[in-house]
């Protein structure tokens, strides 16, 4: 089928010339939430030494449970937006006293922690936990709008369903993590917002608003 032909040609290229990340080492649940939290306003790039820097300041959960607030916020001096560390540590607290140190595996539990939205869970429950959700962010909304046209307009809120549903029909059961990361990957290199090279892309076979010319017109966003 072409959904089939799609996940192919995805992690193909996602096997291949996927990105070697520090967070991607591994599947503990620890480090891709932290990663995640990091990445939400934060460039790859920046989050690299920020990230290595934590899990040497504190390695696992109930370490930055533990941490004094005056280490913590030392180490995302710079990174900006402080209430994602707050929230960090808070969310910490509640796996380690609420979960007693044991993860809330699906996305919908995951959404109970401080400072987790729809898209933190649905990555940390695809990438850890092997859920088969989206994880639906400005890349997925750019990569998945283009891919099928789809003409929602993402400024409204309920477009998101819109975009849950449609990539819950597409995404793979058996690699979900991988797929998600693959398009983060996609709408990094060959499917940005600004210079896009779909022509070179892994998937220009099924991105139909480059086989339309129209790209330029995707993801459909009206000022609010
Ligand atoms: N941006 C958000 N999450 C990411 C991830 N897991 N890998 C690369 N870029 C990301």
């Amino acid at each position: 089928s072409k959904i089939k032909a799609f996940q192919k040609a995805l992690l193909t290229w996602y096997d291949t010339d996927g990105r070697d990340l520090p967070w991607r080492r591994d599947h503990d649940p620890y480090h891709v939430w932290v990663s995640e939290i990091m990445l939400q306003q934060t460039q790859v790039n920046t989050v690299i030494p920020y990230y290595n820097r934590f899990m040497d300041w504190f390695p696992t959960v109930t370490d930055l449970a533990d941490a004094p607030e005056e280490r913590l916020m030392k180490a995302w001096e710079g990174l900006g937006y402080y209430s994602r560390a707050r929230n960090l540590q808070k969310a910490a607290k509640q796996v380690v006293e609420d979960f007693n140190g044991k993860w809330p595996r699906t996305a919908e539990e995951l959404l109970d922690l401080a400072g987790i939205g729809p898209y933190t869970a649905g990555a940390i429950a695809s990438i850890a936990f092997g859920e088969p959700v989206p994880a639906v962010d400005g890349n997925a909304f750019r990569v998945f709008s283009r891919l099928l046209e789809i003409d929602d307009d993402i400024a409204k809120t309920q477009t998101r369903q819109v975009f849950e549903q449609v990539i819950g029909t597409i995404i793979p059961t058996d690699r979900p993590g991988d797929f998600n990361q693959a398009i983060m990957d996609l709408g990094s290199s060959y499917m940005t917002a600004k210079n896009p090279d779909s022509e070179n892309s892994p998937v220009k076979a099924f991105d139909q608003a480059y086989l339309d010319g129209v790209e330029d017109q995707y993801p459909v966003k009206t000022k609010k």
